[in-house]
């Protein structure tokens, strides 16, 4: 897998699009076949889902055509995302054909917006669920039984999920996310989510520890914080992100950030390795830096989507922070953290993009010199800021030539920064076969880089000391040392 391909691509490689499993729940007699697309966040909402419905009696299936129900949650956030949707839709409605008592459900992003296209339009779905009302799935679903369309796309101001414990799918048994913060505030003028996934609101620091510590007693070795913007995060005994002003004053003085959560999670789980994404280049501070820098066991890896290189396409982004700003971060990176991987997320052709534009995108990548990056052409999303202020004026073949030149862009640097490991021994922590051959592990060193090595007696979920002898643009690959 190339790290610097479409992202699309890079989720595919993640089980996107493929049947979700989990272990059978005895007793349960219904069968759920549940593919989830998009972002790392909505593979979580799907575990999320697999819990509720495991106790309405479904198990997972992989077998689409044995399905009593079959869910897709869904990605609104490229028009390529949806159009993928889409022929999946069709597809389950072919299946649909031969076994009509199946009934088909859309989850997650494109639920608000496509619900009366799918129900009443189309009909071609049963049941459209909005990103937080899951919990509503057992009403939903008695309604679809009785014979009624089902729909629930409410957006809401403080639910987090919280006491539900997500049924892990398609699990290596040693990594598993954690969502932190659900929604997002920051009205980037490109983007979607703010509409699909509601304002920001973050989850209690007290239900974390303990799913964190369900899941280190369950053998899992790293953990992976989520949130659109884990910096903001912002705990003072619930409500949105916007309200935090109105809080008692007691409220503000024990109100618990980013940084304070990472110390808790860091320091009560010294053994397990602590990631997080995404970061947010606004409202990234310092202290975060300095907690990594504390603690031995947080990652050596961030990523930082900056989106462009240009002030002023970021300013028309609204995105709150100058190229200066965002090369002052990254020098404080560099400085404290030197050691660390950062990645990016692109895009080119955004509305009136110019040459020049674009090469400071170029200039700022070879400045930064990423690691690995996910870069994409721009996608005019209907209802975004973007859409109502500014024309989608890039040519389809500049924006294409552009994004070319960002992913060559990436490979080069890519490669020179696996090379820069050719000698040097990593920490790898195992997460099963290489994908290529069974002779070979696959894991990750702490900055997140993949590392293949021959087995030896080691076992998945162990720490090996790898010596890197060889590499590609994606992936280092080396000899275990015992
Ligand atoms: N919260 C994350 C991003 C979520 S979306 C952040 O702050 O970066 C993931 C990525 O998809 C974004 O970083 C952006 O690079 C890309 N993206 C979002 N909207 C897009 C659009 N309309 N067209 C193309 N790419 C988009
Ligand atoms: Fe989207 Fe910007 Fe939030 S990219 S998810 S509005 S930080």
């Amino acid at each position: 897998m190339s790290r610097v391909s479409d992202q699309e691509k890079v989720i595919d490689a993640n089980k996107q699009g493929h049947p979700l499993s989990t272990e059978h729940i005895k007793g349960n007699t219904k069968k759920l076949y549940l593919e989830s697309y998009g972002c790392q966040m909505n593979m979580n909402d799907s575990e999320i889902v697999a819990a509720i419905l495991s106790e309405q009696g479904y198990n997972t299936t992989t077998n689409l055509n044995e399905a009593d129900l079959v869910m897709v949650n869904t990605c609104s956030i490229r028009e390529k995302a949806e159009q993928t949707v889409r022929k999946r839709l069709e597809k389950y409605n072919a299946v649909k054909k031969i076994n009509p008592a199946m009934k088909v459900g859309v989850l997650g992003c494109m639920a608000e917006r496509l619900k009366a296209k799918f129900l009443d339009e189309e009909k071609i779905v049963d049941l459209v669920v909005g990103p937080d009302a899951y919990r509503d799935l057992p009403n939903l679903l008695s309604e679809v039984e009785d014979g009624r369309d089902a729909v629930n796309v409410l957006l809401s101001r403080d639910e987090t999920y919280a006491d539900v414990s997500p049924v892990r799918l398609n699990s290596n048994g040693v990594s598993a996310f954690v969502t932190i913060t659900r929604g997002c505030d920051n009205m980037c003028t490109f983007c979607v989510v703010p509409f699909t996934r509601g304002r920001e609101r973050s989850r209690d620091p007290q239900s974390i520890i303990s799913e964190i510590q369900d899941l280190v007693t369950k053998g899992y070795k790293e953990i992976t914080l989520l949130g659109q913007n884990v910096d903001s995060y912002l705990w003072y005994g619930g409500g949105l992100k916007k309200d935090f002003d109105k809080a008692s004053a007691i409220a503000k003085a024990t109100a618990v950030g980013f940084a304070d959560l990472l110390k808790m999670v860091a320091s009560s789980f010294p053994k397990t390795r602590v990631r997080f994404h995404t970061n947010n280049p606004q409202d990234m501070d310092l202290e975060v830096l300095h907690t990594m820098v504390t603690y031995p066991n947080i990652c050596r890896y961030l990523h930082l989507p900056v989106q462009s290189g240009s002030t002023t396409v970021l300013k028309r982004m609204n995105r709150q922070h100058t190229r200066e700003e965002y090369i002052e971060l990254i020098d404080n990176v560099r400085k404290l953290l030197p050691d660390c991987a950062i990645s990016q997320d692109m895009i080119v052709g955004f509305c009136g993009e110019t040459e020049e534009e674009h090469q400071d995108t170029l200039s700022l990548m070879e400045y930064v010199n990423y690691d690995y990056g996910f870069m994409f052409a721009y996608s005019e999303r209907p209802g975004t800021l973007a859409e109502k202020k500014f024309p989608d004026d890039v040519p389809n073949d500049v924006k294409k030539r552009r994004l070319t030149e960002v992913i060559n862009l990436q490979r080069e640097l890519s490669l020179k920064n696996t090379q820069s490991y050719m000698g040097k021994t990593v920490e790898v922590l195992i997460e099963g076969n290489s994908k290529k051959s069974e002779a070979h592990w696959m894991g990750r060193n702490s900055q997140n880089y993949a590392v293949v090595f021959p087995k030896g007696n080691e076992k998945v979920g162990d720490f090996v000391q790898v010596k890197i002898t060889d590499c590609t643009s994606a992936t280092l690959l080396g000899e275990a040392l015992h």
